[in-house]
């Protein structure tokens, strides 16, 4: 097998982007695909930024960031994917839509071509059963901020083959990123764990046990968490939070899994966290400061 020389992603939201910066930087030529130039155009300037960060931080030098800003490419042509040797698919988690997307891929992409998906909770053996090359797919799961955690979860599907397994490892530790092993299973390991204890941290504001800013004190202060759950479901977003709780729901048929009545009404309002202004915090000011929410 070739060595993977040129990546894709597919999609440029928060972690195609993310993706995307992490491969440029660590060498990679790579094409972003997205369906509209002005995402494409956002997706740019959070690179961009995130980049100006760590330049302005010395944890990389300007030339670096030049180059990596050099090796990518964006693009609305599927199509421009099929000349790289391993896509990261970073799209909505809906099975549907990806799946569509890995049967065109899968007619115009080189045999060799290595399909990895982002997702955080679908089932990377569902993906590989809508294309031809079963034993070339796995799964590629990595955090946010992407550029920030070190972490990637490597999914063996059932017909994942070990040396598909072994390049998409490697893959990761070229990136910078410390990859661990997990079985295809929603949610893998990270979210397994984290994802009841978020919901739980609703269900603990809904009775009223503490209020937002405490809650969220009480596991900064106590067990030393970089954020509190509140503030973690406003930077990951609630309506991934409910998706994601809704896969996991769906897969294990545990309440533990169950999105609570209070972050589906919080989404169905509009209340997606940060990057609507507003979920459990209220962003239109420097300081956040806790919603209202009338419980
Ligand atoms: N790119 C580059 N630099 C960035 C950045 C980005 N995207 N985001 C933040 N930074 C930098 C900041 O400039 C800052 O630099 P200095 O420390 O040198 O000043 C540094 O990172 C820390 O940022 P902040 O001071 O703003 O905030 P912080 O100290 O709270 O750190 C954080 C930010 C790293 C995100 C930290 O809060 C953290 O680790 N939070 C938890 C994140 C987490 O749990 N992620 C997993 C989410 S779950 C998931 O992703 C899986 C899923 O499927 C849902």
């Amino acid at each position: 097998m070739p060595e993977i020389s040129r990546v894709g992603v597919l999609g440029c939201g928060l972690m195609g982007s993310g993706i995307a910066q992490a491969a440029a930087t660590a060498g990679f030529p790579t094409v972003v695909r997205d369906v509209e130039t002005a995402l494409l155009d956002r997706g740019h300037a959070a690179i961009r930024k995130s980049l100006d960060k760590l330049v302005q931080k010395d944890k990389l030098a300007p030339a670096a960031r030049d180059a990596a800003l050099a090796r990518l490419r964006l693009t609305t042509d599927l199509a421009e994917l099929a000349t790289c040797d391993l896509i990261v698919e970073a799209v909505t988690e809906d099975l549907a839509l990806k799946n569509e997307l890995w049967r065109a891929l899968d007619a115009s992409a080189p045999a060799a071509t290595i399909f990895a998906s982002n997702t955080s909770s679908l089932s990377i053996g569902e993906m590989a059963a809508a294309t031809g090359r079963g034993d070339r797919f796995v799964g590629l799961h990595f955090f946010n901020p992407v550029p920030l955690m070190p972490l990637v979860e490597v999914v063996r599907a059932v017909g994942t083959s070990p040396e598909t397994f072994e390049r998409a490892v490697t893959f990761a530790r070229r990136l910078g990123k410390e990859p661990i092993a997990a079985r295809d299973r929603a949610g893998f390991v990270v979210n397994r764990l984290l994802v009841p204890y978020l919901l739980d941290a609703v269900r603990a504001l809904e009775q009223g046990v503490a209020s937002t800013a405490d809650l969220d004190r009480g596991m900064q202060l106590g067990c030393g968490h970089p954020m509190g759950p509140l503030t973690l479901l406003d930077f990951v977003g609630l309506d991934t939070v409910v998706r994601i709780a809704e896969i996991m729901f769906d897969e294990y048929r545990e309440s533990r899994f169950a999105p609570p009545p209070l972050l589906r009404r919080m989404t169905a309002a509009g209340l997606y966290g940060r990057k609507s202004g507003r979920g459990f915090y209220d962003y239109s000011s420097d300081t956040p400061f806790p919603t209202d929410l009338r419980l």
